[in-house]
């Protein structure tokens, strides 16, 4: 990603979920393009490992900010962040899945998810968008998954993940219709569906993944930044006929289109 210069010497990225996986790899990108960061999650350690590691390596000023994104007070002060001038990049990266029935899901879990995949990211973007806009210049990435196209599949082999799917199907449709809201304000927005990815998203969850192709993160990393500059709204790193996403997408506008009519379907008609 290019970087602009400004008063005070670099431009600033916001990362969260950095202290791992995929949010790690970006913040490193983006130090390596020169960007000064503020990298968010809840493992102080970790963020200070980051700090140190990425400003020894490219010479920019990282500041860990320990907050936790399923609650209000870590929302708040991301908030913060986001609303600052020199802020030209936010990078969403921080999420959980808790993979299992709903029916098991504890209802503290299932908010917890709600709040940290969906109410974080829209709270952090409403925080940073009208700075961004009013500049001319930004750029928003967030993490959907490819899971985000599974509400149809009853694949036995996919976890049970009625609440993280729609999670990740909100932030597709969010960030979809944010790109048209948002044409011709200079602000990028990017939202990108991985398949499975080595991070330490699956063992969190005692999952062992390790048998299974699994992309990099660092590789993810690079179909975001070059997804960016073909102009990508959805990004699928491993999706190779790009076709197939427009099929997807004509489909769905068919169902709408056909369908805005004020006529009950004849099976309805009883
Ligand atoms: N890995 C995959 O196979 C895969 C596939 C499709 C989509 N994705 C998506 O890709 C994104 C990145 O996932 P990943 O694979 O990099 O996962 P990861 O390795 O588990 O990293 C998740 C990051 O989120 C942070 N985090 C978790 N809960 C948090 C909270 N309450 N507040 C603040 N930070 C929190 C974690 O840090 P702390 O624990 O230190 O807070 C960590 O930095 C996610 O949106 C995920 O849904 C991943």
């Amino acid at each position: 990603m290019t970087s602009t210069a400004n008063s005070s010497g670099r431009p600033l990225a916001l990362v969260t979920g950095a202290s791992a996986g995929i949010g790690r790899a970006y913040a490193e990108r983006l130090a390596s393009d020169g960007y000064d960061l503020v990298v968010v999650a809840r493992r102080a350690e970790r963020l200070d490992e980051v700090k140190h590691q990425l400003e020894s390596r490219y010479g920019v000023s990282v500041q860990p900010l320990v907050a936790d994104l399923s609650r209000e007070s870590g929302r708040g002060a991301v908030d913060a962040v986001a609303t600052q001038p020199r802020l030209e990049v936010v990078v969403d990266s921080a999420a959980l899945a808790y993979y299992m029935p709903f029916l098991d899901l504890p209802r503290d879990q299932a908010e917890e998810l709600v709040n940290l995949n969906v109410l974080a990211p829209v709270q952090m973007i409403h925080a940073a968008l009208p700075g961004m806009v009013k500049r001319g210049k930004g750029t928003l990435v967030s993490f959907s998954s490819l899971l985000a196209f599974s509400a149809a599949s009853e694949n036995p082999q996919m976890p049970k993940r009625a609440v993280y799917a729609a999670s990740k199907a909100f932030l597709l449709t969010f960030f979809q219709l944010l790109a048209i809201e948002l044409r011709d304000t200079g602000v990028r927005v990017q939202i990108v569906c991985p398949g499975i990815v080595k991070t330490e998203f699956h063992t969190r969850q005692n999952m062992d993944l390790s048998g299974r192709p699994r992309l990099e993160p660092e590789e993810v990393v690079k179909a975001s930044m070059i997804g960016l500059e073909l102009g990508e709204v959805v990004c699928i790193p491993t999706l190779e006929e790009t076709d197939r996403l427009q099929h997807h997408d004509h489909a769905e506008g068919e169902v709408l289109a056909a369908n805005m009519r004020p006529t009950l379907a004849q099976r309805y008609l009883t």
